[in-house]
């Protein structure tokens, strides 16, 4: 299984504050039989040039794969493999950045995008299309859940409407009211992604084991079929 959206990294961001903590979260990941881990720190245009997010993010990888090496080599082999990536938080004309694919995740064209929390207007959607249509990106919307109380249902249907992955976390499948939400998308037709978006290892734990168990006892044989293809198509394209 793979985990796409992890806040993993060491010193990156609001996830892990240490590269100790970062091994623990992967551990919980193993735990979970999560065999693959995208690395996403969140990425803000307004604060930094790509560039330098590229750098911090090669610093703090290495940082990283140096605690793993220092591992005995049969713990090391049980870790999930790590690949980079980034949760790009939507700005405007990110069509036209260079690193963009450098920010994608893996080895695909597939870029973790975070819509803005306050209400979505007609330029933000114009600028998605513009995302999609010219730069051979395909964003991975981020925890759509989020986005459904700030937001009128039209939009919600206007992203579903792209056609492009939708991702969920896995936190929202572990509540009563999360998994209303979840309902609601699944009745619009909407197919999803599974990530935990993962900031440490207590309150905001890695939890996909968990979100599967849940998955696979609340809803129909048909979404958790549905999943796991969708899991395993955007593996291949990543790994
Ligand atoms: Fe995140």
């Amino acid at each position: 299984m793979i985990d796409l959206h992890t806040h993993i990294l060491p010193k990156m961001d609001d996830g892990a504050s240490s590269s100790t903590l970062s091994l623990d979260m992967l551990r919980m990941e193993a735990s979970q039989r999560v065999d693959t881990v995208v690395l996403t720190p969140h990425f803000y245009r307004e604060e930094e040039e790509p560039e330098a997010f590229l750098q911090r993010r090669a610093s703090s990888f290495l940082r990283l794969q140096e605690r793993i090496d220092e591992l005995p080599k049969e713990e090391r082999g049980q870790l999930p493999t790590l690949l980079l990536g980034a949760e790009v938080a939507w700005t405007p004309n990110m069509d036209e950045w260079e690193a963009l694919p450098q920010l994608c995740m893996g080895k695909s064209s597939l870029l973790l995008l975070e819509l803005p929390f306050y209400p979505w207007d007609k330029g933000m959607f114009h600028q998605l299309y513009d995302l999609i249509g010219k730069t051979g990106v395909t964003p991975v919307i981020a925890h759509l859940e989020r986005y459904m109380r700030g937001q009128r249902w039209s939009g919600i249907q206007e992203i579903l409407a792209l056609g492009v992955p939708i991702q969920l976390s896995s936190g929202a499948f572990l509540t009563m009211g999360g998994r209303r939400l979840v309902r609601q998308l699944l009745h619009a037709g909407m197919g999803f992604l599974l990530a935990s978006d993962c900031h440490n290892a207590t309150t905001r734990p890695p939890n996909m084991g968990e979100a599967i168990a849940v998955i696979r006892k609340k809803f129909s044989k048909e979404v958790a079929g549905d999943l796991q293809r969708q899991m395993s198509v955007v593996k291949r394209q990543l790994v």
